[in-house]
Parts: C-alpha cells; sequence; structure tokens
C-alpha cells in the first residue's frame, strides 16, 4: 500500500510527481504529500485526504522531488501522519512497515530527538540524518536496521538533484526518460515519461542522478536492473457513459472472461508439470482467494485431485504441509499483495511448484513463480475487484479443463460459458430494485451450499467493501447451529442456488431463515424454485455448468454492492479505508 513517485531531472519535479501520485492512488488515498529539493531547502506540501487537495504543491519549484500517497499504518490519516517526513538533512517517503519500529523509536528518543508523527516511517529520517558521509551508504546503513518491509525514496539537502531509492518486500520501479529520472511503486505512474523501466529487486539500492539511473546491490555493488515492460496509461482512463469505474468494470465481464480462457499447449513444460501433478494449494488474498476457492471446487469435480485453498496470510504462518508433487497457485491480481508473495515463497522454499495467476505481467510475484498465468483483465481502477475475479474463474477453469485432459477425465468445456454472460449481467440489472430492503438493513446475509458457498462470501466482502454494511457469507447448512439466532426480520438473506444435487438443500435454509421473518432473495438458474414459498424476490439467471457457475451467479452480487454503495451515498470506487493493492503485512 501507499504509493511513491521520485523525480530528478531538468523538468520542475512537482508537477510529475503530483501526476505519478494520481496514477497510484489505489494504493491509498487517505492523504498525500510531496517534498521538492530547492537548491539545498526541502519544500513540503502535506494533507488528509486525496492527492487533489494537495493546494499549493504544482508550483513549488525545484527539480529534484519525492511524493507519497498514503494508505495508514501507523497514526490517523491526518497531515502531520503524511509523508514525506522530514529530519535533519533528510526527506523520506516509506511503503511498508517497520517492525523494529519500538526499538528504534526508543533509542531515538534517548538521543533527545522529538518525533513529529505518529508513523513508524519517520524513523528512517532520523537514523539517516544520524549517519555522516554518503547518502546511499547512509541508506545502505539504515536499511541494515530496519526489520520488516519498505520501499523508501528518500532526498538529501546536501547532494541536490539526487533521488535514492531502497526496496525489500514492497515493490520500487526505476526509470529513465528523456526528461530525467523517475521511480514509483508501480511502472503506469511513470510509465508515460520514462522508456526504460526496472524493477528493484529485494535489498537492492538506486541513485537517480544526472544523465543515470544506477543500481545497487546489497554490497553496494553496481549490477544491472531487471527491466520491465509496460506500457503507458492514463491515470484516469474514459468512463465510457458510466459513471463509475466498478460498473463499467463489470459491464467488462464477458470480454474478459472471454479474453482469459486459456489453451495449455500440449506438452509444453507447463503441460508435463501438470501431468505429475498430485496436490493443489491455492492461496491468495480478499477477492482473489474466494476465485481460488471456486477453483477448489471445479478442480476436484473434475480431476479428483485434492485441492486446498488457503488464506495467504494464514498460509505463510502455517507451517504447510507440501507434499512431493504440489502445484501451488498464487492468485493475485495486482501480483503485489505481501502476503500472497510471502505464502508463494514459502510454497517455492518447500518444493512446490509455484504458479502466479496475475493480472500484471511485471508484478513481483512472477519472479517468484516457476510459470506465470496471466489473466487479461485489463487494468482495473475499482478498489473493490469485479472483472479481475471473472478473469481469475476463466483462467483457473482453463486449466482445470487441462488438468482433466491429462488425466483422462472429462471436464466440461469452460467457454461455453462465455456466450451466456452478456445475458446474465443484463439480467443482474434487477437486483437495484432490492437496494431498499439492503440500504437501511442492519446487515445482510448470503447462503449457498459448495460452490455456491464461495459465491457467497464474495458477494458479502462486496457488499461490506462498498456499501459499509455488514455482511455475511454462510453454509447454507451450518446457519441451524448458532448463527440463526441473528436472523430477523431485518435481516436480509442473498440465497444462491446453481447446482442441481444441492439446490432443494438450500431451500431448506431459505424456509428456515423465512420463518424467522427473514426476507429471502433468491438467485439461482432453476425457474422452479423462484415461485416457492418463503422467496421474497428472485432473479432468475441462464443455466450452466454447475461447476463454472461462479462466473455467472456472482455478477448480481456486485451489482447489488454497486447500487446498495449508491444508495447509501458511498463511491464505489474508493471504499473508505481501503486500497487496491496490499503490500504491507
Ligand atoms: C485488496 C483489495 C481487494 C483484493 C485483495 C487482493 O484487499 O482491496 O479487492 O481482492 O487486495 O488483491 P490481489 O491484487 O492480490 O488480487
Amino acid at each position: 500500500m501507499c504509493g511513491i513517485v521520485g523525480y530528478c531531472g531538468r523538468r520542475a519535479a512537482a508537477p510529475i510527481l503530483l501526476a505519478g501520485l494520481k496514477k497510484l492512488e489505489y494504493r491509498g488515498y487517505d492523504s498525500a504529500g510531496v517534498a521538492v529539493l530547492n537548491g539545498t531547502a526541502f519544500a513540503v506540501v502535506r494533507r488528509a485526504g486525496r492527492v487533489s487537495g494537495l493546494d499549493g504543491a504544482a508550483s513549488l519549484m525545484g527539480n529534484a522531488g519525492i511524493g507519497h500517497t498514503r494508505w495508514a499504518t501507523h497514526g490517523a490519516p491526518s497531515e502531520r501522519n503524511a509523508h514525506p517526513h522530514v529530519w535533519g538533512d533528510y526527506a523520506v517517503v516509506h511503503n511498508g512497515i517497520v517492525e523494529n519500529e519500538h526499538a528504534l523509536k526508543a533509542e531515538c528518543l534517548a538521543r533527545g530527538e522529538e518525533f513529529l508523527s505518529e508513523t513508524d516511517s519517520e524513523i528512517v529520517a532520523h537514523l539517516l540524518a544520524r549517519e555522516a558521509g554518503d547518502p546511499l551508504v547512509a541508506l545502505r546503513n539504515v536499511c541494515a536496521r530496519l526489520e520488516g518491509s519498505y520501499a523508501l525514496a528518500v532526498l538529501c539537502a546536501r547532494t541536490p538533484g539526487t533521488v535514492y531509492c531502497a526496496r525489500r518486500g514492497s515493490p520500487l520501479i526505476v526509470g529513465r526518460g528523456k526528461d530525467g529520472l523517475y521511480a514509483a511503486s508501480d511502472a503506469p505512474a511513470i510509465a508515460t515519461e520514462a522508456e526504460e523501466l526496472y524493477a528493484l529487486r529485494d535489498g537492492e539500492f538506486a541513485v537517480l542522478a544526472g544523465e543515470e539511473a544506477r543500481i545497487f546491490n546489497g554490497e553496494l555493488a553496481a549490477v544491472s536492473g531487471d527491466r520491465i515492460v509496460c506500457a503507458a496509461a492514463d491515470d484516469a482512463p474514459a468512463l465510457d457513459g458510466f459513471n463509475h469505474y466498478m460498473r463499467k468494470e463489470m459491464s467488462e465481464i464477458p470480454a474478459v472472461f472471454a479474453r482469459s480462457l486459456t489453451d495449455f499447449a500440449e506438452n509444453s513444460e507447463f503441460c508435463k508439470v501438470l501431468c505429475q501433478t498430485e496436490y493443489i494449494q491455492i492461496a491468495a488474498c480478499g477477492t482473489a482467494y474466494h476465485s481460488g476457492l471456486c477453483a477448489k471446487f471445479a478442480i476436484e469435480r473434475f480431476c479428483r485431485i485434492p485441492a486446498e485453498t488457503y488464506i495467504a496470510s494464514e498460509y505463510r504462518y502455517l507451517d504447510p504441509i507440501v507434499k512431493e508433487n504440489t502445484l501451488f497457485l498464487a492468485v493475485s491480481q495486482s501480483g503485489e499483495t505481501a502476503d500472497t508473495l510471502a505464502a508463494a515463497r514459502l510454497a517455492a522454499e518447500r518444493g512446490a511448484v509455484v504458479v502466479a495467476v496475475t493480472n500484471v505481467a511485471y508484478s513481483s510475484l512472477t519472479r517468484i513463480a516457476r510459470f506465470t498465468l496471466l489473466t487479461q483483465a485489463g487494468r482495473e481502477i475499482a478498489v473493490a475487484a469485479t472483472k479481475s475475479f471473472n478473469a481469475q474463474l476463466a483462467l483457473l477453469y482453463s486449466l482445470t479443463a487441462a488438468l482433466a485432459r491429462q488425466r483422462g477425465r472429462l471436464a466440461a468445456d469452460p467457454s461455453a460459458l462465455a456466450p451466456i454472460l452478456s445475458d446474465a449481467l443484463a439480467r443482474s440489472e434487477e437486483t437495484r430494485a432490492w437496494t431498499p430492503f439492503f440500504a437501511g438493513a442492519r446487515g445482510a446475509y448470503f447462503i449457498g451450499r459448495g460452490a455456491d458457498h464461495a459465491v457467497a462470501l464474495e458477494g458479502s466482502l462486496k457488499l461490506k467493501e462498498v456499501s459499509y454494511l455488514p455482511g455475511e457469507g454462510y453454509p447454507a447448512g451450518e446457519l441451524k447451529h448458532g448463527t440463526l439466532a441473528l436472523i430477523d426480520d431485518k435481516t436480509p438473506v442473498v440465497a444462491l442456488a446453481f447446482s442441481e444435487r444441492l439446490a432443494e438443500k438450500t431451500m431448506n435454509a431459505v424456509r428456515e431463515v423465512a420463518a424467522r421473518g427473514a426476507k429471502v432473495f433468491l438467485i439461482t438458474c432453476f425457474e422452479e424454485l423462484c415461485a416457492r414459498k418463503g422467496v421474497f424476490r428472485s432473479l432468475l439467471l441462464p443455466p450452466c455448468e454447475e461447476a463454472y457457475s461462479p462466473a455467472v451467479s456472482v455478477l448480481p452480487l456486485q451489482a447489488l454492492a454497486y447500487y446498495v454503495a449508491l444508495a447509501r451515498g458511498n463511491d464505489p470506487d474508493k471504499p473508505r479505508h481501503l486500497a487496491k493493492s496490499v503490500t504491507v503485512e
């Protein structure tokens, strides 16, 4: 989380920093700031709120600067906690968490130093200010004392025209353009300006000065950078008539799903690995975790290979058992989620074949993985993931079908889903009429069995993210073991029924919650269920292969969350407290 931009060169730094920060707001948008070095003096503007609120920053004079858009970890989103943090000769922006904050801070306080913010990041400026000599050596020495993760961009008042960078755990890209040198948390922020882009590897440093972005390893020996390719991107792609990116991105789902279906060439190295696979582990966070859960059902159903899906932040501390011939799927839209990266590293260490399922070709995850499978979602701007979920499903279902083929088993063809998605998307608009029953509710339940339960979890996450209403996804059969006590006439219940085998079982739960006063909103592909007693409203979607149905059944849940968010006056594209890319633990 948090977005970093750095620039030095022939042009005024401030407008470049601000333009870059706007493109990075998906990483955090609770406060922002820039520092520009004019001669040997820092000019700093910081504010709570979004980058657009940095009044006066655009006119700061100076050709070297650093900027930051924040997602608060330590201390409230306020002006004093906003980066850059200045101490002595140094100004610092930081993405990550300094885990030995308390010990280092105590040391500074004992020296009589005062802290101007509640952040862990300010410590870096304090420690740097204590080091005499070359700022690169100072940065290396300070980084050696930091526990946790960081991407850092640093200015030193003694070295005008220079930006220093360091990376461990949090991404940082440096680049060279015709007008100067650039640094950023993510390549699109600088890709319009910088023609050559390099991703710093963990433990590397960079010095941007003069005509050159020089990269150094931990011993400060110059190394050649890890060159990446990233197309230039607008900070605000056209909304094409939609009011929000979330809605626009939902409309792209049929095309994105079709694009992300993948044919795995027989006899490829990857298919040979599939042939040997005996176990599958999937780890991911948030929405990507739910696509992993959906994939587990399809894989076990068609391939009869044991598949387990883990929340990545749990996997990394589980001491996981990785058996021989385990395929580990790390699913991440951004490819930068810290917990997913850590889980993938651990799985690789334990001998699994790690496969990145990601939307970003140059992301950190692809560097850990032995194989990369790219989803074709295109850039997703809205913080709440929608089209990337369906893109992941298309890819994971394609993988399922390939795996089944390798084993001589029959699997349904996921491409059969593509033509029905447009119809399902159009029908999902009907959920708009449901919003009055949700907008004022105390919370909502989403119930289902099997893959329907995985979708219920995603539906409740969507609702929480953008409407700020409590939502819970629950296995339909488990309600009666306690949670039923929470159901009354103020708790709308969304029930999903896409499995022929399990639909009647889910309808038992529908009757039980309806008997306790709940209004049940049924989403199903079985017409006869819509008229059942206890169903308050229903939405009929086109029939589809049960194991792949999440790609269809999630559509009305995404739409419902969007419309409830609007009804409650929320910005669905930038929900409070959240960030799209979570690069801290
Ligand atoms: C954040 C986002 C979620 C996303 C999750 C995982 O929490 O707000 O929408 O699902 O990270 O992101 P990833 O990039 O790893 O898929």
